[in-house]
């Protein structure tokens, strides 16, 4: 028998997956790069901008051999992924044509607009049999995986009590960016488009949430969206958390610490985390806790890199794509709950926004408190 030549695949080897990406603005670097760093296993195969020189110039940065405006056209060629890479508005129209086209989608955050529209997508998802998992990448860093796996074993004990901040700083320049700031094509301010992150890993740490009261604000950015979250969760298995989602906080930083029976566990950095970044402090009788993370190795800050192997790796094995959609719902329906709680001065039940309610179709509801008066100005209920 010979020997395959160089060019032919391995018996056995994995094929190279052919990836598209969607929207070549800046966290489209992020993708490619993250693709790159599993080279062997995966390329970018096409890049879609409406932009012609942006998806020209990012073709040519990232050595990708074709670039078009057309996403339907490269859609027939069946790449086996797309990402889709462009602002909050365009998610699920360009996810669902992946779907309809059969290509699975890797979307970024936040998924969509609203709960019916990540309704919709869901359905022809499941209609069509093809898979669309959401960006979250602070899911996937090695301690992060770690301190899951110790919460959902019980090595920890149970959690009882969380705080999550995400104090972020954005300049009024920030803003500037068409789709910036806008329930209509950013969906919300940042709750919805930063704190996500750190409340999903929170979720994903946690578990389901049951209940939440919140308050929001427009205090100094000229948006139409909050420019500042609170709210208080409960969690199905009776913990509490405080969330704060802030992009007024000059000295940034992103902070999630959760207190079980046995120990403090805790993450400190800003937009990515690496081990050094956590630490657990035993409580009394259980010291042995402490040095859980200390056989975690691997990995830098928490980046798409790392959820980009965690996809790969679900590719080859059959197994569903991190994260899926109906996860990310959870998420979503989080940031649902605290602006219908914030505008109503309501406490919001999960389950509760649903067909007929007026924060199913808009994050916004019936309208910010603020809405009337686009004037900089404190608005909280
Ligand atoms: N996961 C993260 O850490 C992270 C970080 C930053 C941004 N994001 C998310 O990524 C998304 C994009 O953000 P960005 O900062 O890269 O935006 P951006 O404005 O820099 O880039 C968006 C690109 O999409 C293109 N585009 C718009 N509509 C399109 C369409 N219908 N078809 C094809 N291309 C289209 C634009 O021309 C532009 O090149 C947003 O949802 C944002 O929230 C995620």
């Amino acid at each position: 028998m010979n020997n395959p030549s160089p060019s032919e695949p391995h018996p056995g080897a994995k094929p190279l997956r052919r990836h598209l990406v969607v929207g070549t603005g800046s966290i489209a670097h992020a993708h490619a790069a993250a693709v790159t760093a599993h080279a062997g296993r995966a390329a970018v195969v096409t890049a879609i901008d409406i932009d012609a020189r942006r998806a020209e110039d990012f073709a040519a940065g990232h050595g990708i051999a074709h670039w078009s405006t057309d996403l339907a056209e490269a859609l027939v060629a069946r790449p086996d992924l797309a990402h889709v890479c462009t602002p909050p508005g365009s998610h699920v129209p360009l996810a669902l044509q992946c779907v309809e086209a059969g290509v699975p989608v890797l979307l970024e955050k936040p998924p969509a607009l609203s709960l019916a529209e990540i309704d919709r997508l869901l359905e022809a998802s499941e209609v069509n049999g093809v898979e669309v998992a959401v960006v979250f990448q602070h899911r996937f860093g090695a301690s992060g995986l770690k301190v899951r796996q110790l919460l959902q074993e019980g090595a920890l004990g149970r959690p009882l009590v969380a705080v999550c901040d995400t104090l972020w700083y954005r300049p009024p320049e920030y803003f500037a960016v068409p789709w910036r700031g806008k329930w209509d094509v950013e969906g919300g301010g940042p709750t919805m488009g930063h704190g996500i992150h750190q409340f999903d890993l929170l979720l994903a740490l946690m578990g389901g949430w049951t209940e939440v009261s919140a308050m929001a604000a427009r205090l100094s950015r000229e948006t139409a969206t909050e420019d500042v979250s609170t709210a208080l969760v409960r969690f199905d298995n009776g913990a509490l958390a405080t969330l704060v989602n802030s992009l007024l906080s000059p000295r940034e930083t992103s902070l999630l610490r959760i207190d079980t029976e046995r120990a403090t566990v805790e993450v400190e950095h800003v937009y990515g985390y690496a081990k050094e970044d956590w630490r657990i402090t035993p409580a009394p009788g259980h010291e042995s806790v402490g040095d859980s993370l200390a056989a975690v190795t691997g990995g830098g800050r928490s980046c798409h890199q790392d959820q980009m192997g965690a996809v790969l790796d679900a590719l080859d094995t059959g197994s569903p794509l991190p994260v899926p959609l109906r996860e990310a719902r959870d998420t979503l329906e989080l940031v649902a709950a605290v602006y219908a709680s914030a505008f109503t001065g309501r406490t919001v039940r999960k389950g509760e926004i649903g067909p007929g309610h007026p924060f199913y179709t808009r994050m916004d509801g019936t309208g910010a408190p603020w809405s009337g008066n686009l004037a900089t100005e404190g608005a909280s209920l």
